[in-house]
């Protein structure tokens, strides 16, 4: 069974709830971690000696299995980066950098604050304009807003795969389309689809699609950022220093090609190694087969979550949720109520999701969220829907609620 090959949860009566925050790690990549540190471990592109061409194969073999993951016409559009935080701050500074005064970015009123802030600072050091698509009632995007005011001047639309609070899993398809008949690139943040949804980015025709290792079964520190090839050679680099040149004098630099020119200094070589034995592990246990088993539990989910008193869901509740389920007790703060399911050994998050503006748009000031992944189960949920009449109980009897 494959949650067997998960130590973390093996013979372990926790139940994991969290995996929107981070997946646990199979014990695949656990070793395969061990083994680059025991048996494999140099720094890349520097060393003339056997050991250091190994680790230089091992890490660019990597970003081999992330081009045929992603399905991307070529390796060098995969830039390593320290996650899809990375990514994005990376993004918005240098592509900020490459516009003009008065230029818009358009982004969703439904972005984690790791692709709100980082345009934020962009806007404000660039003079940018940021625009956003808002959310309706029901949890997803008012697509019809971007008739009514897309700005001539918008130079990207930058946004979510699936919500991060919500589930919701944006139409993309459309989105990109209408973009590109106005001649603008799209970024997706894939840090809660790449786990849950087959990404082709040929497919997609996303310009921009970055991820983080650890939500997808690999290591922290690492992620990704793909971009189409043209678009990247249009950018400065980010940060200058070692492996990122091609010539140096003591006044000028000259760049390396794509993608070394935006991986400056040792990159996380480990965690490169573990993240493509991830995408690995997650490929041969089937990414399809996967996907199906999280709409099957998000659907359980929130019709067991439906069917209990006292019990504010958000989201769509429909097919474009996915992989997550956000909701509150009436009348109790969700830190209240977590910290009490914590207690009976469920891990969820509560709080604010890092999605300020959408949390308050649910007229809420936070809201518990159960997330799943590969190895989570129906008994999960069914544990999570006792634990949430417990907790009710609880609270009800003490006249808190
Ligand atoms: N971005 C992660 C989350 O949504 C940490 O929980």
């Amino acid at each position: 069974m494959l949650r067997e090959e998960f130590p973390l949860l093996r013979d372990n009566p926790l139940v994991y709830l969290d995996s929107a925050a981070t997946t646990q790690k199979p014990e695949g990549v656990i070793d395969r971690l061990k083994r680059f540190y025991e048996e494999e471990n140099a720094n890349v592109h520097r060393a003339l000696y056997p050991l250091g061409d190994g680790a230089t194969a091992l890490y660019e073999g990597s970003r081999k299995i992330v081009k045929k993951f992603l399905n991307a016409p070529s390796s060098r559009e995969i830039v390593f980066t320290s996650g899809t935080t990375g990514s994005l701050n990376f993004l918005a500074e240098v592509f900020g950098e490459t516009l003009s005064r008065g230029d818009h970015i358009l982004l969703t009123e439904m972005e984690h604050h790791s692709n709100l802030v980082p345009w934020q600072m962009a806007a404000k050091r660039h003079g940018l304009i940021l625009d956003f698509i808002p959310v309706n009632g029901k949890g997803r995007l008012d697509l019809s807003w971007m008739g009514r005011n897309w700005s001539d001047r918008t130079k990207l639309v930058s946004l979510t795969h699936i919500s991060n609070l919500l589930g919701t899993v944006n139409p993309l398809e459309e989105i990109i389309a209408f973009a590109h008949r106005r001649g603008v690139p799209v970024a997706v943040d894939g840090a809660q689809s790449v786990s849950r949804i087959p990404v082709d980015v040929r497919e997609l025709d996303c310009d921009f699609f970055v991820f983080s290792g650890h939500k997808v079964y690999g290591p922290t520190g690492i992620g990704v950022l793909y971009g189409k090839e043209h678009l990247l050679e249009r950018l400065p680099p980010r940060f200058g220093g070692g492996s990122m040149i091609s010539s140096v004098t003591l006044e000028e630099s000259t760049w390396a090609e794509l993608p070394q020119r935006f991986e400056a200094g040792t990159p996380p070589i480990a965690q490169a190694v573990g993240l493509g034995e991830a995408l690995s592990w997650l490929e041969s246990r089937g990414r399809e087969k996967i996907s199906r088993h999280e709409r099957n539990l998000t659907a359980y989910g929130v019709d067991r979550l439906r069917s209990l008193e006292g019990i504010e869901l958000y989201g769509t509740g429909e097919e474009d949720q996915l992989g997550v389920i956000s909701f509150n007790l009436t009348g109790l703060h969700a830190h209240d109520g977590v910290q009490f399911l914590a207690q009976g050994n469920l891990a969820l998050r509560a709080g604010h999701h890092c999605a300020q503006p959408l949390i308050r748009k649910l007229g809420v000031p936070s809201a518990i969220r159960a997330s799943f992944a590969a190895y989570s189960r129906e008994s999960d949920v069914d544990r999570l829907a006792e634990a949430l009449t417990e907790t009710r109980s609880f609270f009800r009897k003490r006249g808190v609620l």
